[in-house]
């Protein structure tokens, strides 16, 4: 079960990786729901089910690494960010270098338009 996990998250950046700034990709699909489907290998939107990382309902106004029952890296419980799209824009760039120690195993997402998708989504998210 972990390992097949780990297969599926290392898929998910490898998608990342290779496959976020091809052309013409996006056609077929609302652009936002294809940017978003590379959380969804590690993220519910549905409350308090977790299944890599944290759920993503709510996320909008709370604190980083503040759910209750996740078990958070030490480096983002003590972030000091709050989730809002100043933020989270910020953190989908790069993890690693907005919260370096992070456990979320993702290169970001380079395309600013792209990473407005997702963040404007992610506010919807209740
Ligand atoms: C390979 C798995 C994986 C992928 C893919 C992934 N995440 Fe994460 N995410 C995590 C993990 C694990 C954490 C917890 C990080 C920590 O504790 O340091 C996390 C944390 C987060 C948080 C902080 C939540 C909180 O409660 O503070 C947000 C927001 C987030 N991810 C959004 C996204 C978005 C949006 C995407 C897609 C663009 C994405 N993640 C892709 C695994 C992933």
């Amino acid at each position: 079960m972990r390992s097949t996990f780990w297969a599926l998250c290392a898929s998910a950046v490898m998608a990342v990786a290779l496959g976020n700034s091809g052309p013409g990709r996006a056609e077929a699909q609302p652009v936002q729901s294809t940017a978003f489907t590379q959380c969804t290998a590690c993220h519910s939107i549905e409350a308090g089910r977790t299944v890599f990382g944290p759920s993503l309902a709510g996320v909008a106004g709370r604190r980083a690494g503040s759910l209750p029952g996740y078990n958070y890296s030490a480096a983002l419980r003590s972030s000091g960010l709050t989730w809002n799209a100043a933020t989270l824009d910020r953190w989908l760039t790069a993890p690693q270098r907005t919260v370096p120690g992070t456990k979320m195993p993702f290169a970001g997402i380079p395309d600013p338009a792209r990473r407005k998708q997702v963040v404007d989504y992610l506010l919807t998210l209740r």
